[in-house]
């Protein structure tokens, strides 16, 4: 039997990396990997709930796949990931033609379920349990981590790699799909961790994300010692060959000072912090549950400023959440416009089947005023991280290469092309280089600044520097 695998992914980094190690997983098991669902014989879609626009791309999706199953059966067509533990036996209902239904918390079982139906035993689904469905161990066991051996070659970048630290979230944020399709917070054990690290800058990586939905709760109790997040990064810092180490996404009440002390004292630790705010009005985050007041996250912000002076800090918004007045909006405004956030992401409010918004709180905020609210908060955003960028001009940062950029792979590959990179705060840099400067951490002079992209050039010194190497054949 041919086995060609398409798999397409949808949703956040967690997704993106539970992608990777599937693939892996099945390229061990003797897949190869093709561009296109039509050279496919194995469609696998991995899938997010957060929103109801994730989810809608997907049933969209599947629907196409209809036509392709009719008329190549033998096509194996699965749905991966967070609608698939949300939406379980829905998925064949909906959309027949599926055979396969995998959650979050069986990923392991693929490359089996997979010979199942090869071998015609039908449709096969594997999911968690439902969070109340037993004890808090039982569902746990019933979300299997899910953390096989890294593959260099099918990592999106040699130089660049997620690790995950911890599964699941506990927080259940009102509005939130993910504690239950993602399950109970469960940190792995450091000694993994650091081997997974170990192993990965051994092959050439030179930057770790790790990935965890509240990574500074992160914790691992074992021998009578509980390990945080401020003790792991004091673990992986030494590393050998690991120049950085990022770490997403944050939760405010968990940014403590023994985290922050870390970041200052850790030079090898990114001054990158991503904590969602989520709104700036206090009947909203009391509404949302979110455990802390606008005045607790200025407090905490004051607190960054203060530790770590120089810190890009990014934040998430929902607009339109249920009751969410223009008072309310105006104190988001508000705190937008003072904290000065890298970024930030907005998001409309989407009411998810099973929160307890969806059941208690009436979705009461028109979609033209979540629309104007998305827009307006983006806009100021936008301004903001203009400002910042420009004052970066003139300024030499030092930027890891990730390669050529998009417009850079459709130039020739002989001379300069646009080069694509990332300074120590996350920020993005474009500029022109050879493609060998790819996995170099290199000093760039910031020329020019959108509210996005850095524009820099690298300096002569650096460029005769690496022609002249590239010659002597000394750059990798
Ligand atoms: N509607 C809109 N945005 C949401 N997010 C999470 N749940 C919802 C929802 N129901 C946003 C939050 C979170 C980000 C990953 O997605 O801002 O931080
Ligand atoms: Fe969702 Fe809140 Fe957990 Fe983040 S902290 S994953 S928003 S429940």
């Amino acid at each position: 039997m041919s086995k060609r695998l398409y798999i397409y992914t949808v949703g956040c980094q967690m997704n993106v990396l539970d992608s990777e190690l599937v693939t892996a997983g099945l390229v061990r098991a003797g897949y190869e990997v093709v561009d296109s669902p039509r050279k496919a014989d194995t469609i696998l879609l991995n899938t997010c709930s957060v929103r109801q626009h994730a989810e809608d791309k997907i049933y969209s999706a599947l629907g196409r796949l209809k036509h392709v199953k009719e008329h190549h059966p033998h096509k194996i067509i699965g749905v991966l990931g967070c609608m698939a533990q949300k939406d379980q036996e829905t998925i064949f209902k909906r959309a027949p033609h599926v055979d396969l239904v995998v959650g979050p918390g069986q990923l392991g079982q693929l490359p089996d379920l997979l010979g199942r139906i090869a071998a015609g035993a039908g449709p096969q689904i594997e999911v968690s349990l439902d969070r109340t469905a037993g004890s808090r161990s039982l569902v746990q066991m019933s979300f299997a981590r899910f953390d096989p051996e890294r593959k260099t070659s099918l990592r999106p970048g040699p130089h660049q790699a997620m690790v995950r630290v911890m599964f699941g979230c506990d927080k259940f944020c009102t509005y939130c799909v993910v504690p239950s399709v993602r399950g109970p917070e469960q940190g792995r054990p450091p000694e993994e961790i650091e081997e997974e690290v170990r192993g990965l800058a051994g092959d050439g990586c030179l930057e770790v994300t790790l990935l965890g939905q509240t990574v500074n709760s992160y914790k691992h109790a074992s021998g009578g010692r509980t390990v945080r997040l401020s003790d792991l990064l004091y673990r992986l810092h030494d590393t050998p060959g690991l120049a950085r180490i990022k770490f997403v996404t944050n939760f405010p009440r968990h940014m403590t000072d023994d985290l922050l002390q870390a970041v200052r004292d850790l030079p090898k630790c990114s001054p990158y912090l991503h904590i969602p705010a989520q709104s700036g009005s206090n009947p909203v985050l009391r509404r949302m549950k979110r455990g802390y007041t606008v005045e607790e996250y200025r407090e905490m912000l004051a607190r960054i400023r203060q530790t770590v002076p120089g810190a890009a800090v990014t934040s998430d918004f929902i607009v339109g959440f249920c009751g969410e007045t223009e008072e309310d909006f105006r104190q988001t405004v508000e705190l937008v416009r003072e904290s000065r956030f890298k970024n930030s992401f907005i998001f409309k409010y989407s009411p998810r089947p099973g929160t307890k918004a969806a059941e208690l709180l009436p979705d009461d905020v028109p979609e033209e005023v979540k629309r104007r609210r998305n827009h307006d908060l983006l806009a100021l955003q936008n301004r903001i991280s203009e400002e910042d960028n420009r004052l970066l001009v003139g300024r030499t940062m030092e930027v890891l290469v990730e390669g050529p950029s998009k417009a850079g792979r459709k130039q020739a590959s002989s001379g300069p092309v646009q080069l694509t990179g990332r300074t120590v705060c996350d920020r993005i840099v474009v500029f022109d280089g050879p493609s060998a400067m790819a996995g170099r951490v290199l000093p760039v002079r910031i020329v020019q600044a959108s509210a996005t992209t850095l524009f820099g050039e690298m300096s002569p010194s650096q460029t005769s520097r690496s022609s002249s190497a590239r010659s002597m054949g000394l750059l990798r």
